[in-house]
């Protein structure tokens, strides 16, 4: 998938509010290395940094595009372009953060217990992922790729949602943890402009689907869902878009 760090960052001031959530949940401790993966163009790497000025903090990053951003704006993380998949760091990290991102990785019941395994004996293992698969702002996704002529091309991306329900987690981390936090926020975001929801999803999960498509089918395509996204989120009378979405939050510290 091609990330687009411009497209992204539109909505930057409501992506990042989840971030700092995550952040300011994760109590003081002796920080000397961090991972954050999946670290994007580095607006949150930026902030763990800021945070722990002395740690080393790594961007772990698979995306050419969005790690060329990150060198540019957070020259002080330490960037690695590498697919989270096979990512296996030499030493384990007192703080492995990621925002966002994991989602993106399938088999969460094996991932989760080789994350924590990668975190330091009484380190944190802190992770944010939307879950809002089921909203209409994502169904509407697969409605869309099942419904037209490119149905042939995008229908394998129609898979179940990527995240599970809280208790999940908390079954796979609780026993490799001596505290663990597990909550769910669903943030009302006030959407300005055209069609804002469209621009929201075209930063994400829409890419995976845009992606595969080209030319007038592509366009068709982002119309196509364009129309229905539009008519489930309808301007309100001042011309505001309401947009509530859910994000799953996770902060475990490693058994010492
Ligand atoms: C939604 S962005 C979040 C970026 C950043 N954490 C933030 O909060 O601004 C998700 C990021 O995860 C990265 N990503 C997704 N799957 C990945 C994988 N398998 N390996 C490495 N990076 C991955 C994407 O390239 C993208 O930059």
């Amino acid at each position: 998938m091609v990330w687009d760090p411009q497209q992204y960052l539109k909505f930057s001031g409501h992506r990042l509010r989840p971030a700092v959530d995550l952040l300011m949940r994760i109590p003081d401790f002796d920080v000397r290395s961090v991972a954050d993966l999946g670290a994007g163009a580095g607006n949150v790497s930026k902030l763990l940094k800021e945070r722990w000025p002395d740690a080393i903090v790594t961007g772990v990053e698979g995306s050419a595009e969005m790690v060329a951003a990150g060198r540019k704006a957070a020259p002080e993380i330490a960037w690695l372009q590498q697919d989270l998949a096979s990512w296996q760091p030499a030493q384990t990290h007192d703080l492995i953060y990621s925002n966002a991102a994991l989602h993106w990785l399938p088999d969460h019941a094996s991932l989760f217990p080789a994350l924590m395994q990668k975190v330091a004996p009484g380190g944190i293992l802190a992770v944010q992922m939307p879950r809002n698969f089921l909203a209409p702002s994502h169904v509407l996704i697969g409605e869309t790729a099942l419904n037209g002529p490119w149905r042939s091309k995008v229908e394998h991306l129609v898979t179940p949602p990527p995240v599970a329900e809280p208790g999940f987690y908390h079954g796979l981390l609780a026993p490799l943890s001596d505290n663990i936090d597990i909550w769910e926020t669903e943030y009302l975001q006030v959407l300005a402009g055209e069609n804002p929801v469209k621009e929201w999803t075209k930063g994400t999960w829409l890419t995976r689907y845009l992606d595969i498509l080209q030319g007038p089918e592509k366009a068709a395509f982002e119309a196509a869902y364009g129309e229905r996204v539009a008519k489930a989120y309808p301007k309100n009378a001042a011309g505001q878009t309401l947009f509530p979405f859910r994000r799953l939050f996770m902060v475990a510290q490693r058994k010492r």
